[in-house]
C-alpha cells in the first residue's frame, strides 16, 4: 500500500493519497481519524501503515515524541466534538470533481503544506487523549482560543504553545451536518490565515474528541446477502414477516432486533414476538403492514410505489411507519431516504428514529416526542413478490460504502495514481530542454550523403 507520508511525487496528489490511506483502513468502530500538516518536515510514522491497522495511543505518543523534539513548537490542535472518516467520504472531495466538499480550506491547506501524515484510524478509548498527550509532550496547557481572539493574541515563536480550537459537530436536527462541516471548515481556514499573517511556524492537527459514528461491521458470515440463502440450512435464522394477500405473499419484512422505546432509553424488544397482521393490505399501488404485539403496541408500516419519469422506473418507498401504544400515535417519515427499485426489496443494517435517522419524527401530539424506534438489519419488501417466498435483490441504504464499492474505488484510484505519476514522468521527458537553448551552439548532423 502506498505511504501516508509525504513521499508522494507532486503535491496535487497528496490530499488523493491521504483520502486513500483513510479509505483503505478497516471497520470504523470506536477510532478517530487524525489528520497532521505542517511547512516544517514531519517525520514519517514509527510504524509503516498497513490496511486496517489501529493506531494506538502508544504509537501515537512515541510518534509526537519524535515530531516534537527539542526546539519551540507551536501546534493548532482543531478538535471536533466528534469526527470518523465516514465524514470525510460522506462530506468530503472523494473524487476530485466535487465542487461542494465540506472540507475545502483543509484539503488546501494539507495540499499547500510540505509535509502531512494521516493516521486514519486511532484507537479510541479516553476521550481527552490527544489533547493529554500533546500537553504531555510539549509540556504545556492547552490553551482554549477561537478566530475573533487569536488576532490579539501574543504567541511567543520561542516557546512551546498548544492551540486548542474547538469546533462542533452536528448533535441538533435543526441544522444539516454538513453545513456544521462548512463552518468549521471554515474556521479552519480563518485560524490558518491568521496564523500565517503572524508569521509563526506552526504544525496543525484535526481530529475529534471522539467518533462519530459507531459502526459495527457486519462480519462475513452475516452478510445480508447470504441469509436468504443460510435461511433453508440454519434453523436459528428466524424466517422473516410475511403478509399474504389472498394467498400469495405480498409483504415480507425481516429485522434481527425491532424494539421501541416509549421514554428515553427504555426499550421495550418487540423481536421474539410473533406479531398478529390483522389490518395490513395491500394493492397495486399501496402496501400496509401492520405488526399489532402484545400490551397494546402496534407497528403499520405503510409502502407505496410509483413510476418516477427521471429514471423511467417504479420506486417504492417506505413513507411512514406509525407507532401505536394505548390509544397515542407517533409518527415517522422515511425521510424519502427508505426507496429501492419496485422489484427490489430494501435493506439498512440500521433504521433508526434516534440520531442520524433515517425515520424522522412527524407527529402532531407533543406527548410522543420521547418515543423511538430501532430496527437492526432491517430488509422489507411491499411490492413485486409475486409468489416467491424469499427476498429479492437487496437495494441497501449504505450500498454506496460497501467493501466491494471501496477496493473498485481504491484500485481506480490506485491506476489514476499511477497514470499521474507516468503522465508526470513523461511531462518531464519532453521539458527536458537543455539542447534547444538558443543561445547555445546548435547540434551539427554530419551529412554522410
Ligand atoms: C507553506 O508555505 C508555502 C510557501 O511559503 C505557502 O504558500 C503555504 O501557504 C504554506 N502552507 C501552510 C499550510 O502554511
Ligand atoms: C403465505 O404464503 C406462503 C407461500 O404461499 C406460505 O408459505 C406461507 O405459509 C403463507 N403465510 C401465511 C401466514 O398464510
Ligand atoms: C434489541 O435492541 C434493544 C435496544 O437496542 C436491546 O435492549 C436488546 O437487547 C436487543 N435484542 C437483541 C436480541 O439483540
Ligand atoms: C390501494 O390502496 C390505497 C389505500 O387504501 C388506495 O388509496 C388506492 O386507491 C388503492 N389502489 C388501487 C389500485 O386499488
Ligand atoms: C397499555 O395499557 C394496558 C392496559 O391499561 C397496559 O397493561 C399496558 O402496559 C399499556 N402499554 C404500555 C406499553 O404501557
Ligand atoms: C431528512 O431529515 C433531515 C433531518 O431532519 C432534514 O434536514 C432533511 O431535510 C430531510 N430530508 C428530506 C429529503 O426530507
Ligand atoms: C398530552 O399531554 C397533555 C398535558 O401534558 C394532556 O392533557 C393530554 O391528555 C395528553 N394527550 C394524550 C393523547 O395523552
Ligand atoms: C402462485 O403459485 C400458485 C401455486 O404454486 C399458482 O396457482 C398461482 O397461479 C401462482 N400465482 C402467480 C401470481 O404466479
Amino acid at each position: 500500500m502506498a505511504a501516508t507520508v509525504s513521499c508522494i511525487p507532486t503535491r496535487s496528489t497528496a490530499f488523493i493519497a491521504l483520502l486513500f490511506s483513510l479509505f483503505t483502513s478497516g471497520s470504523a468502530t470506536d477510532q478517530v481519524p487524525l489528520l497532521m500538516w505542517s511547512n516544517g518536515s514531519l517525520p514519517p510514522p514509527l510504524a509503516p501503515p498497513t490496511a486496517g491497522h489501529i493506531t494506538s495511543s502508544e504509537q501515537l505518543s512515541a510518534y509526537f515524541t519524535s515530531a516534537f523534539g527539542p526546539g519551540p513548537h507551536t501546534l493548532l490542535l482543531f478538535l471536533q466534538d466528534k469526527l470518523s472518516k465516514d465524514d470525510f467520504t460522506a462530506f468530503g472531495d472523494v473524487f476530485g470533481n466535487r465542487q461542494d466538499s465540506a472540507f475545502k480550506h483543509l484539503e488546501a491547506a494539507v495540499q499547500s503544506s510540505s509535509s502531512s501524515v494521516t493516521f486514519p484510524a486511532l484507537r479510541w478509548s479516553d476521550s481527552s487523549s490527544v489533547p493529554a498527550l500533546l500537553q504531555e509532550t510539549l509540556g504545556v496547557s492547552p490553551l482554549l482560543v477561537d478566530v475573533d481572539s487569536l488576532p490579539h493574541l501574543d504567541i511567543s515563536a520561542s516557546a512551546n504553545n498548544l492551540l486548542l480550537i474547538s469546533l462542533p459537530y452536528c448533535t441538533s436536527v435543526k441544522k444539516p451536518c454538513k453545513e456544521v462541516l462548512q463552518e468549521n471548515d471554515e474556521t479552519i481556514g480563518n485560524v490558518l490565515s491568521i496564523m500565517t499573517s503572524k508569521d509563526v511556524p506552526y504544525t496543525a492537527i484535526y481530529t475529534g474528541l471522539q467518533p462519530s459514528r459507531v459502526i459495527k461491521e457486519p462480519s462475513t458470515v452475516n452478510q445480508p446477502a447470504g441469509r436468504v440463502l443460510l435461511q433453508t440450512v440454519e434453523n436459528d435464522v428466524k424466517p422473516p414477516i410475511m403478509f399474504n394477500n389472498t394467498g400469495t405473499p405480498c409483504i415480507m419484512l425481516w429485522a434481527q432486533n425491532i424494539s421501541v422505546s416509549f421514554s428515553p432509553s427504555k426499550w421495550i424488544d418487540l423481536s421474539a414476538q410473533t406479531p398478529l397482521l390483522d389490518g395490513s393490505m395491500c394493492n397495486a399501488t399501496n402496501s400496509l403492514l401492520v405488526l399489532g404485539y402484545s400490551a397494546g403496541i402496534s407497528l403499520r408500516l405503510s409502502m407505496s410505489q410509483r413510476f418516477y419519469p427521471v429514471s423511467a422506473r417504479n420506486w417504492f418507498t417506505l413513507d411512514t411507519v406509525e407507532l401505536r401504544m394505548n390509544g397515542s400515535t407517533a409518527s415517522f417519515v422515511g425521510n424519502r431516504s427508505i426507496y429501492a427499485p419496485v422489484e427490489y426489496s430494501f435493506h439498512c443494517q440500521s433504521v433508526t428514529s434516534l440520531r442520524d435517522a433515517l425515520l424522522v419524527q412527524d407527529s402532531l401530539d407533543f406527548n410522543v416526542s420521547d418515543w423511538n424506534l430501532n430496527f437492526v438489519d432491517f430488509q422489507i419488501q411491499g411490492f413485486g413478490l409475486s409468489n416467491k417466498t424469499n427476498f429479492s435483490y437487496a437495494s441497501d441504504c449504505a450500498g454506496f460504502f460497501t467493501a466491494g464499492i471501496w477496493m473498485g474505488l481504491v484500485s481506480s484510484l490506485l491506476m489514476l495514481l499511477i497514470f499521474v505519476y507516468g503522465l508526470h514522468m513523461i511531462m518531464q521527458v519532453n521539458t527536458m530542454d537543455r539542447f534547444d537553448d538558443p543561445k547555445g551552439p546548435s547540434i551539427s548532423v554530419p551529412q554522410t550523403e
